[in-house]
């Protein structure tokens, strides 16, 4: 039984405060700075999270840039001058319509609230004053010397890093159009409302692919990226009635963008994004260039044709995505008189693929599974776990979501093979020692 979805009016544990509680209890993700009292929505990735959140980033660097010969990587810089800024249109475009209540002194996001008119902290009407825009971009001073020269900002999204990269890459990489750039880093704006957790927070993680096309084939690559970064959360695990993509309506789209679609994942509070897909046409390049006063644009040698390309733009949250695949893989369910807590990872994502577990920890057995845990670490993330009963500390893993454990018994020192305990099924297996590694690459089939 999985908890309720949303804040019903009920005692029961809803699904958000399971897996908010068992990120805590399991050192996935702590509130930051917490022994001063937490910081405004900041989180800290722990032991497990950090586990966990590389895995999403390696699972979409592995289907966006390892699996492909069409896209390459890069790791722009954080801090940028406001130039690029001016040239994105971020200076003047990425602002949040703010309101006062000149009751309650409160201040609110006038695009999110329920009645325009009512603050909702007060409940007073005819209180707030007139909207102003709130620029995102976090702005510090770069060098010993305050003042305008030294403005620099916190990038508030890796794709800029990209564009101001093109020419550098398109010519030293011999890459030409369709071809992508692939990004993951830190990003950082000044939500005026963060909140539900991970979903949105003033630091977090994007993973962004700009995509460079030639012009006519901006639809149909559009389409293609849609469907495959659709494709891409369903083979990790989310169920089909969880996600869905929705194309924005035209009074949503960014200064940017002809066309976005988002996928959207079923959060205990109703639909929430995870990735938009944009078409954002010549835009950025073409800003670049009159800005830099460079050429930035497709030459090809052979033919002679020349061209600004497109770009479609697959732009994800990883932080927000390991969160919706913590709410999807999160199960509870009676095993006998128990209740079973069980995260349903995709082994891809799994913090430890397995874990090694002596069945007690006398001296007879602890050389053994040592050796085992030795076997294995050179292939897998592996946890190594001796306190407790060997069924507490299988519950332990189900809780986590590592998808085997392999204990060593008694009868190991004879035999020379393990017992395998799958975590969906619950089903064991013996297995040599010998073909562990292969077995256990089989199984996960990473
Ligand atoms: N370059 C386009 C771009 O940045 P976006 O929709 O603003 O597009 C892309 O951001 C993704 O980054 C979002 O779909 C979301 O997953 C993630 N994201 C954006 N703001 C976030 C925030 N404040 N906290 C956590 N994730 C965020």
């Amino acid at each position: 039984m999985v908890g309720t979805l949303g804040a019903m009016a009920s005692t029961e544990p809803t699904l958000f405060d399971q897996v908010v509680n068992l990120c805590k209890r399991r050192s996935f993700v702590f509130p930051s700075a917490e022994i001063y009292g937490g910081f405004r929505s900041t989180y800290d990735y722990g032991p497990l999270g950090v586990l966990m959140l590389r895995n999403v980033k390696d699972a979409w660097w592995r289907s966006m840039v390892q699996l492909r010969s069409d896209v390459v990587g890069l790791d722009a810089a954080i801090l940028s001058p406001p130039k690029v800024w001016e040239a994105s249109g971020h200076l003047d475009n990425f602002s949040d319509p703010l309101v006062d209540c000149t009751s309650c002194k409160t201040r609110h996001r006038q695009d999110q609230l329920d009645d325009p008119d009512t603050c909702p902290s007060c409940g007073e009407s005819g209180t707030f004053t007139e909207a102003r825009a709130f620029n995102l971009m976090f702005k510090t001073q770069a060098g010993p010397v305050e003042g305008a020269g030294a403005d620099v900002y916190l990038r508030p999204e890796t794709a800029q890093g990209t564009f101001i990269n093109f020419k550098n890459i398109i010519e030293t990489s011999r890459k030409k159009p369709p071809f992508g750039i692939a990004q993951i880093g830190k990003s950082f704006r000044n939500e005026i409302t963060p909140g539900n957790f991970v979903f949105r927070t003033r630091e977090f993680e994007q993973m962004e692919l700009e995509f460079f096309v030639p012009p006519d084939e901006a639809d149909s690559w559009y389409e293609y990226w849609m469907n495959e970064r659709y494709q891409w959360y369903l083979d990790l695990g989310i169920s089909a009635d969880q996600l869905r993509l929705r194309a924005h309506d035209d009074d949503e789209l960014s200064h940017y963008s002809s066309g976005t679609s988002d996928v959207e994942f079923l959060f205990p509070w109703g639909w929430g994004e995870l990735e938009g897909i944009a078409n954002r046409g010549d835009f950025d390049l073409t800003q670049h260039a009159e800005h830099s006063g460079q050429k930035l644009e497709y030459f090809d040698q052979g033919t002679g044709e020349r061209y600004v390309p497109h770009c479609i733009e697959p732009a994800a949250g990883a932080t927000r995505s390991m969160m919706a695949f913590l709410m999807a893989a999160y199960d509870e369910e009676q095993v006998n008189d128990d209740t079973r807590t069980v995260l349903r990872l995709h082994p891809r994502l799994a913090p430890y693929k397995v874990a090694v577990l002596p069945l007690s920890k006398k001296d007879t057995l602890l050389p053994k599974a040592e050796e085992v845990l030795h076997s294995l670490q050179p292939h897998f993330m592996c946890d190594y776990d001796i306190t407790q009963a060997i069924g507490k500390r299988y519950r332990r893993q189900d809780e986590i979501g590592t998808p085997y454990c392999v204990t060593i018994d008694f009868d190991t020192l004879e035999d020379n093979a393990v017992t395998v305990r799958e975590r969906d099924s619950m089903e064991q297996q013996r297995i040599p020692v010998a073909n562990l590694v292969a077995y256990l690459n089989e199984q996960l089939a990473l």
